[in-house]
């Protein structure tokens, strides 16, 4: 099988709107390291969009979905419950943050674990609104596509969205937007678009994945905690791309001494397999009437193993602090390369979630020389992910359980790809 059938049988298949970023298909793949169809070898930065944590095929992973594959696979959690669905539940409530009753229901994807979180909002305070930021990522459905704040690719052609939502700027220093902007704007919205008591939750990511792993300052989480407790609305902490281990705690949230009354969590919740939480004050999560949540696959089994394996995995390896001391090395590999490569306008992010952002001379986003980068580095085998509102940050997603030896390459790669 060659690359370049499948790219033709790809094009005359499947719809262009599925944009593919790479020319190469997977055969198969290990930890950090990828083969393509025709043998070529890549490092894996990319992780499936930040899904694999704990690497390409974990054994312990793979050991626990056999094993429930021998057993079951599915059975409708809502119609013939299994234990380990509870087991899973319970282990996320002790672990996310609040030291408050806490219960969680699963789902499929992020995008159903965000609806899901309005859905729970909505009911418990019977309100309409939802505010979220610009530069946020939310999903493809239509609450997913209403609440996030980025037109280009995602928005286009496909609304009208879902009304009652609003935005507002979130802090970014590099771009000249302070916290006292965002939290202006925000009260704004209170004078000029809809009366705070309509407001069911905000809903913001602690670092923007898609918009750029701009990470929320200190004063800015607890500006929007303060603005929630004075009117009644629900803060949901969307953790799909910062949960399990990326930012060098389990969730993000526990960087800041506020805590959210939702979390949204998915990706590297159960390293490769569809699943999706939402977790949160148990009177919150308890608002829904039976049957409103839910779903035919929804906390399927096989993925619910391979989370309960995925919790294990990152506790017993220690993971979290080898994530935490991996982004250090990338960090300082990058700051080092500041001098030689002028296009560097800042390297930012927390733990394991790190970017870096590319500008011109005169301080405009350069989408060019980042994508330049990203096909340098491709071509030496590194696979490497874009972001930002202007799609100028490269961001590094690898997996945590990535080995030295693969590291260094990579850095190597990547240095050589910044260099020229
Ligand atoms: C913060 C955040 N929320 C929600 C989503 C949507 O998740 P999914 O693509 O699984 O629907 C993503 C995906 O990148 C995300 O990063």
């Amino acid at each position: 099988m060659k690359n370049a059938d499948l790219v033709r049988r790809k094009d005359a298949a499947t719809p262009r709107g599925v944009g593919v970023m790479c020319n190469f298909y997977a055969e198969r793949a290990e930890n950090a390291e990828l083969w393509d169809v025709e043998g070529n070898r890549y490092i894996d930065f990319a992780a499936g969009i930040a899904v694999l944590n704990t690497g390409h095929r974990h054994p312990r992973l793979v050991q626990a979905m056999q094993e429930q594959m021998a057993r079951f696979t599915h059975t409708a959690y809502q119609i013939v419950p299994y234990a380990s669905y509870i087991e899973l539940a319970e282990k996320i409530n002790v672990r996310a943050p609040g030291a408050f009753a806490k219960k969680t229901a699963f789902f499929t994807t992020g995008a159903e674990a965000v609806e899901n979180a309005v859905k729970i909002a909505r009911a418990a305070t019977g309100r309409p609104g939802v505010i979220a930021f610009a530069g946020g990522f939310h999903g493809r459905t239509m609450m997913g596509m209403a609440l996030t704040g980025k037109v280009v690719p995602y928005k286009v052609g496909f609304g009208p969205f879902p009304s009652d939502v609003f935005h507002a700027p979130y802090p970014y220093g590099l771009h000249g937007v302070s916290v006292q902007d965002s939290i202006d704007a925000l009260q704004q919205l209170f004078k000029t678009e809809i009366d705070p008591k309509r407001v069911a939750a905000i809903i913001f990511e602690p670092v923007q994945g898609e918009g750029g792993f701009n990470v929320a300052p200190a004063e800015f989480v607890r500006a929007l905690r303060a603005i929630c407790d004075e009117h009644g609305i629900l803060l949901i902490a969307d953790e799909v791309q910062t949960g399990f281990g990326r930012t060098g705690k389990l969730f993000a949230m526990e960087h800041y001494d506020v805590v959210p009354d939702l979390t949204t969590m998915a990706k590297s919740l159960a390293g490769g397999m569809p699943l999706s939480a939402v977790c949160g004050r148990a009177e919150v999560m308890d608002a829904p009437a039976p049957g409103g949540l839910g779903g035919t696959y929804s906390g399927n089994p096989l993925a619910v193993a391979s989370a309960l394996a995925v919790l294990d995995v990152l506790e017993s390896e220690k993971l979290i602090e080898r994530g935490a001391a991996l982004g250090r090395r990338l960090q300082d590999k990058l700051d080092g390369l500041r001098s030689r490569v002028p296009e560097i306008g800042e390297v930012r992010g927390v733990g394991a979630m790190i970017a870096v952002e590319f500008r011109k001379a005169d301080g405009s986003p350069d989408p060019d020389f980042t994508k330049q980068v990203q096909s340098r580095a491709l071509e030496k085998g590194l696979l490497l992910l874009s972001c930002g509102v202007y799609g100028n940050v490269i961001r590094f997603l690898f997996p945590l359980t990535i080995s030295d030896a693969v590291m260094d390459e990579g850095l190597g790669i990547l240095a050589g790809a910044l260099l020229r």
